[in-house]
Formats: structure tokens, C-alpha cells, sequence
């Protein structure tokens, strides 16, 4: 059973992750450390607990926000006037030998969960998402991501009660 970690550097082998989109690539490998290390994005990687080198997936989280006319009409029900506490699961990805599994769906679930439990400690409504290309667009549809308009590649998620 895979599970998800806050990536480690000690422990995860960055360097021999590939998933098709090279800027993801290049994420892992170059960036990421970096960026969990300075508050910018944490990376969550999803490996085999029995042998984690090799990083199975990932995705980042950092804070956002919204502004309610980025939300379609009928979510901006009862919500305050001024932007909304956001969650941004900037990248998401799967090892191109892992894809087609389950694995982006488990991710996605997991980054989910983790928004819900902050909700004790800290306010958060949406899960944003920016989907690369029309494909990766697709994928978060089906799971209920929505935009408010044709023109943005920003998908949100609302998350509801906990
Ligand atoms: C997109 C990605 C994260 C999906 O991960 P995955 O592990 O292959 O997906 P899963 O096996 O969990 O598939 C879950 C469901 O999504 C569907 N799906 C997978 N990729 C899809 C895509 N690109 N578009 C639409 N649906 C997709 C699957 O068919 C499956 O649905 P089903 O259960 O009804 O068959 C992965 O393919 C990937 O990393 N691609 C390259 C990087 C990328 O494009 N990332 C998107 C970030 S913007």
C-alpha cells in the first residue's frame, strides 16, 4: 500500500522521476526542496513505505485565495464579500511507468483530506488547481473542479463542510 510523505531529500530519489511533462520533471528534481524549505510550496511524495526511494507521484500545496468572482454564481452562496481562504495544489503528478493505476487519484483524495483537516486550525474553502493543458483539465473535472468562466485554466474545488 503506497502512502505519502513530506518529501525528503535523505530519503526520496528526485532525480529519477519522470511523468511526460518535463516541467514537472524539472520540479521535483530542481525546485522543490528549495521552495519546501522557504515557505513557498510543500511537496508531497507518494512512495512504497517498505522502499521509498523511488518517488511513485507528488503533488505541492500552498495558501491562496480566491476572489468570488473567480467562483461561478451558485458557489458564491453565502460567502463573505472579500476573497476567499484557498488552498493551491500547484502541480500534480504521476511516474510515466505508475500512471493509469490510481495513483493521481489517490494523490488527489489525499490532497483533499489534508485541506479538511487543516480546517481546525486555519480557514480554507477551495481547492485550486491550474491545470496545465486540456487534458490535465479533464482530469480534474471528473473529480468535480470547475472554473468560473472558459478563460481561465484555474479550476477550484469547494470543500464544503468537514
Ligand atoms: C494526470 C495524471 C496526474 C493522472 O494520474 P494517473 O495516476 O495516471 O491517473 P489515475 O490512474 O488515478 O486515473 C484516475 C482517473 O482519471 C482518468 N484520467 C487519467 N488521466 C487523465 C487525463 N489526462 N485526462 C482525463 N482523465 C484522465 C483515468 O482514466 C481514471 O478514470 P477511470 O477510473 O474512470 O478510468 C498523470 O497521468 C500525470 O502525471 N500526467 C503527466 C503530468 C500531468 O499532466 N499532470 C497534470 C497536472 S496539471
Amino acid at each position: 500500500m503506497p502512502s505519502v510523505e513530506l518529501l525528503d531529500p535523505e530519503r526520496h530519489d528526485r532525480a529519477g522521476f519522470t511523468c511526460g511533462e518535463p516541467s514537472l520533471d524539472a520540479y521535483l528534481r530542481q525546485q522543490a526542496v528549495q521552495h519546501h524549505r522557504d515557505g513557498i510550496a510543500t511537496t508531497h511524495a507518494l512512495v512504497d513505505p517498505a522502499a521509498p526511494g523511488p518517488v511513485w507521484g507528488y503533488y505541492t500545496l500552498s495558501a491562496a485565495q480566491l476572489l468570488l468572482t473567480d467562483l461561478r454564481e451558485a458557489d458564491r452562496r453565502r460567502l463573505p464579500r472579500y476573497p476567499v481562504p484557498a488552498v493551491r495544489m500547484g502541480r500534480l503528478a504521476v511516474a510515466t511507468r505508475e500512471q493509469g493505476k490510481g495513483c493521481g487519484e489517490f494523490l488527489l483524495a489525499h490532497a483533499v483530506a489534508r485541506c479538511l483537516g487543516l480546517r481546525g486550525r486555519l480557514g480554507v474553502r477551495m481547492l485550486l488547481v491550474d491545470a496545465l493543458h486540456d487534458k490535465a483539465g479533464g482530469f480534474y473535472r471528473a473529480y468535480g473542479f470547475r472554473a468560473a468562466n472558459e478563460q481561465t485554466r484555474v479550476l477550484y474545488l469547494p470543500l464544503g463542510k468537514a
